[in-house]
């Protein structure tokens, strides 16, 4: 009966050992995740303290740096457009570390000099636009002939006589051009007002170069046609894809003639911004659409 009770008692004592160490060791695990959960919120409310950067809605994590350096050379700069330059890769050289555009057949296709569209992509829907819209041979993707063509009508009652003589150019057309122009003026001065091949808007298909009818385009910053189009081509559908004092963020040259088709509402709210189709788009196109 003793013995009974002494084995009894030791499994008593046993289990009570076991589960005070067991005990202790969810205690002591409670207390690492605890622990851990502490140093990630000190860590992220640091990064919120360090990071200016991180409250604008476009803010890419893996830029960080690069905001930091590119602050550092543009001090003048808002951090809003620190963080629209540095996601347009503008801290880079032109024409590297590009990528494929994306939104290909929508009025939210971006090219410029690090999205870059397929040799072999042709935009859906091209139409050929009338003799008395265009130059003859002229393509456009539906939506944005019909658009400019309604504008030109329009333009027409207000006294404005308005023609395109440049809209969908295809890859080896771009190409052929972009030769011709470094073969007589130089690359440098060739990539400041023409598209190397396929980073050329014109393929989009949503482009049009416009002209008072029969006149230079050179000479259209001039006319009346030029500040009509300032005033009305957004309620058209189209934006200047080019703006003066806007160099630094196209990377091309002024160009009066070039408007992008982008559709009527984005069309108006880029003309409210006062902001080119690069910067609205790393604002507020990018994020929603990738
Ligand atoms: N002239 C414009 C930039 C183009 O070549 O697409
Ligand atoms: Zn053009």
């Amino acid at each position: 009966m003793k013995k009974i009770i002494i084995i009894l008692s030791s499994i008593v004592v046993i289990i009570f050992i076991i589960l005070m160490i067991f005990l202790f060791n969810t205690n002591s695990k409670n207390k690492d995740i605890d622990n851990v959960k502490d140093k990630e919120t000190t860590e992220k409310v640091k990064e919120k303290e360090d990071n200016e950067f991180s409250k604008l809605s476009y803010y890419k994590k893996e830029n960080l740096d690069r905001y930091k350096a590119y602050k550092t050379i543009n001090p003048d700069l808002s951090i809003e457009d620190i963080v629209t330059r540095v996601n347009l890769n503008l801290d880079k050289e032109i024409y590297t570390d590009t990528r494929p555009s994306t939104n290909l057949n929508t009025n939210y296709l971006l090219v410029n000099k690090f999205n870059y569209l397929d040799s072999n992509y042709i935009p859906e829907n091209l139409e050929l636009l009338n003799n008395s819209y265009a130059k003859s041979g002229i393509y456009l993707v539906k939506e944005a002939k019909d658009n400019i063509e309604r504008l030109i009508d329009k333009a027409k009652n207000d006294g404005m006589n308005i023609r395109v003589i440049s809209a969908y150019r295809s890859y080896s057309y771009q190409e052929n051009l972009y030769n011709n122009y470094v073969k007589n003026d130089g690359v440098e001065n060739a990539d400041t007002y023409s598209a190397r091949p396929g980073y050329s808007e014109h393929q989009t298909g949503l482009v049009v170069d416009v002209t008072r009818a029969f006149d230079d385009f050179n000479n259209f910053e001039n006319t009346n046609e030029y500040n009509w189009m300032l005033e009305n081509a957004h309620n058209y559908g189209f934006i200047l894809r080019y703006p003066k004092d806007k160099e630094d963020i196209t990377t091309y040259s002024f160009e009066a003639w070039h408007y992008r088709y982008v559709g009527v509402e984005l069309a108006q709210k880029i003309k409210a911004s006062n902001l080119t189709f690069d910067e609205y788009y790393v604002r507020y196109l990018e994020s929603n659409n990738n």
